[in-house]
């Protein structure tokens, strides 16, 4: 092949191109990324929150008694907050039973590491806290003495003796007579850049890794509910734990909030990325009530003036000043500088109906108003082959709405073929963030062949930076034995990581982007076109390294040599950094491989059969 670059035709493209979606599906935030261990510490589960209505999911849910002269209820006649109406009454007669809790499968600890225990309780008495392995062993132990006619916290730190994937909690009062406890908790000392109510390191750092340029959170259908009463409402996932609302997660399971919208933008601060988080249109999923959440149709109209200055007050939280009302909870919970948010998402994938456009409209047009320095991203509803989204992006251009967020979930082959998707897209209206998209093979999980179909397109996504601002692969994690949705870019259990072929191709887009586009032509010397949409180069350059970065995708079963022409462009000496991705279609393993290749103006290079390869070459 040959490949000829034309530095001097580059064009800006956008800075945020490569960004990550995070939303709480396959046990992503509780037993996932939020690093809490105790599962159902606030007695909130509730039946409706499962799928199924499993009887077991009860405020009990991961609680159990061990031995006897000693009760265990649940009682909400006096609880510690409104929001939080469940706690555990221990009444015991003899001393010697005790309450365990077995986490998210198990609690995970290790040896020398320190944990931080901390519970609300009422009443008098001593209690004995244990972490015990699956065998018996008392792996750390301490004891607390409780004595408060009103809710007060205790805390203690207790460091495991010996390392144990499947370890439980257990509480023993020592006294017979009545306790009542409630938030009972358990992080590891260690978590992400060692904040309090923080994300587990490996995870948080994991998704560092990707060098994403923004975060989306909280969803997805996680931010739009599956009804009225079951939408991501920020304000609830704020200030002290107890005082937080849980909810059912639309996925089937429960949401304790811990892992609220102050940690979200805290973790976008802290491995900087611009924080987009997405409200609800006012609309639930496709404007439904469907799975529990009971009405159709969107808030209702009397209701909306509240709701906008709901997500109005949002930016407040995030930008204002200490002085404002939603500043000074910022500053309260610990970040009294602003957040510098910059981007909000309106909607989830939303059916574009009356009821829809109603509401958006009103939402889009306050933000616009009180706040022109946000950038508000659309959406234009679900995908349907054939339609491009025509009613959503027939409103967005009535609004003038500055962005909008596509999805698409398609095969392997879909991706390969519809590469030049946005070559045809009209450049003098909205902006493209594309929130949501994976490559399948139907009935098998992802591999180098899907890993390499996103590559491709992606090299289309940069060729189109002028119009599609952001992307973001979806969904972002998945639990073990937790899986609703697959695919997947990253499987975690408590104790490991499993990195899919996908992933590296993110990695490799996220620590390789720039901000300008540099356009090449690529000619294979065997003229075979039914391969042709199978080799692919793409090449922008950062201009603050001066890097410039070569990307080349080869989906064929053949090595292809290559002549690279640089052009006009200046090499800064005589050496580039080579990242290749290769290994056979079926592949769940391949990593990539990084070396040191010689560079000249005019030089050869291989890309080989099923390869992703990235070029980076300094210039003046
Ligand atoms: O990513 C999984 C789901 O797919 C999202 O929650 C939703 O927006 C889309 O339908």
């Amino acid at each position: 092949a040959d490949f000829t670059l034309y530095p001097e035709k580059a064009k800006p493209v956008s800075d945020l191109l490569f960004g990550v979606f995070f939303e709480d599906i396959n046990y992503a935030a509780d037993g996932g990324l939020y690093a809490e261990l105790v599962q159902n510490r606030d007695f909130e589960y509730a039946l409706s929150d499962k799928e199924g209505r499993d009887k077991s999911w009860n405020s009990q849910h991961s609680w159990q008694l061990q031995g006897e002269q000693t009760i265990f209820t649940i009682d909400s006649a006096s609880p510690i907050h409104d929001n939080n109406r469940h706690y555990a009454v221990l009444d015991t007669k003899v001393p010697g039973a005790r309450l365990s809790n077995t986490g998210f499968d198990g609690i995970a600890v290790s040896k020398g590491e320190k944990y931080r225990f901390s519970l609300l309780s009422r009443k008098k008495g001593k209690l004995l806290v244990k972490l015990v392995s699956k065998q018996g062993e008392t792996l750390a132990q301490t004891t607390l003495t409780l004595n408060s006619s009103n809710w007060k916290p205790s805390q203690a730190v207790l460091t495991a003796s010996a390392t144990s994937t499947d370890a439980h909690l257990e509480l023993e009062p020592l006294n017979p007579g009545r306790l009542e406890l409630d938030m009972i908790s358990l992080f590891p000392a260690k978590t992400f850049k060692n904040r309090k109510n923080g994300l587990r390191p490996d995870l948080a750092q994991t998704i560092a890794d990707l060098h994403p340029r923004f975060i989306r959170f909280p969803g997805g259908c996680v931010a739009h509910g599956d009804g009225l009463g079951n939408m991501y409402r920020w304000k609830n996932t704020l200030g002290p734990l107890e005082a937080r609302k849980p909810q059912r997660n639309l996925w089937g399971y429960h949401q304790s909030a811990g892992l609220g919208y102050f940690e979200y933008f805290q973790y976008c601060e802290d491995i900087g990325a611009e924080p987009l988080p997405v409200v609800p249109a006012a609309v639930p999923c496709q404007n439904s009530g469907v799975g529990g959440g009971g009405q159709q149709g969107g808030i209702p109209m009397e209701d909306m003036d509240e709701y906008v200055q709901e997500v109005l007050d949002l930016v407040e939280y995030a930008n204002g000043d200490i002085t404002t009302t939603w500043g000074r909870k910022r500053a309260e919970a610990g970040h009294p500088a602003p957040f510098n948010l910059k981007y909000i998402g309106i909607g989830n994938e939303d059916l574009i109906t009356d009821v829809f456009e109603e509401r958006f409209t009103m939402l889009f047009k306050a933000m616009q108003a009180k706040h022109p320095e946000i950038t508000v991203i659309g959406t234009v509803g679900p995908f349907y082959e054939g339609t491009d989204y025509e009613e959503g992006w027939s409103l967005a251009r009535k609004l003038q709405v500055p962005m909008v967020d596509e999805h698409y979930y398609e095969t392997a082959g879909w991706f390969i073929n519809n590469q030049d998707f946005y070559d045809k897209y009209d450049r003098a209206h909205a902006k493209v963030y594309l929130g949501e998209y994976a490559a399948h093979l139907p009935g098998q999980q992802v591999n180098l062949e899907t890993a390499l179909a996103e590559a491709i397109y992606l090299t289309g996504v940069e060729r189109n930076g002028d119009v599609v601002s952001m992307t973001s692969y979806a969904p972002l994690l998945a639990k073990e034995g937790h899986t609703q949705w697959n695919p997947d870019l990253i499987y975690f259990n408590n104790t490991g990581i499993k990195l899919t072929t996908g992933y590296h191709v993110q990695r490799l887009f996220g620590n390789n982007a720039g901000n300008e586009y540099l356009p090449g032509a690529l000619t294979l010397s065997t003229a075979q076109p039914a391969l042709n949409k199978r080799v692919a180069a793409s090449v922008v350059r950062d201009s603050k390294s001066n890097d410039v970065i070569i990307k080349l995708v080869n989906i064929t079963p053949f090595n292809i040599d290559s002549n690279i022409d640089l052009g006009a462009l200046t090499v800064a000496g005589n050496t580039a950094t080579l990242t290749t991705l290769q290994g056979k279609p079926a592949d769940k393993d391949a990593v990539p491989a990084t070396s040191t290749i010689t560079v000249a103006p005019q030089f050869k290079t291989s890309m080989p059969a099923y390869s992703f390869s990235i070029i980076r070459i300094k210039t003046k």
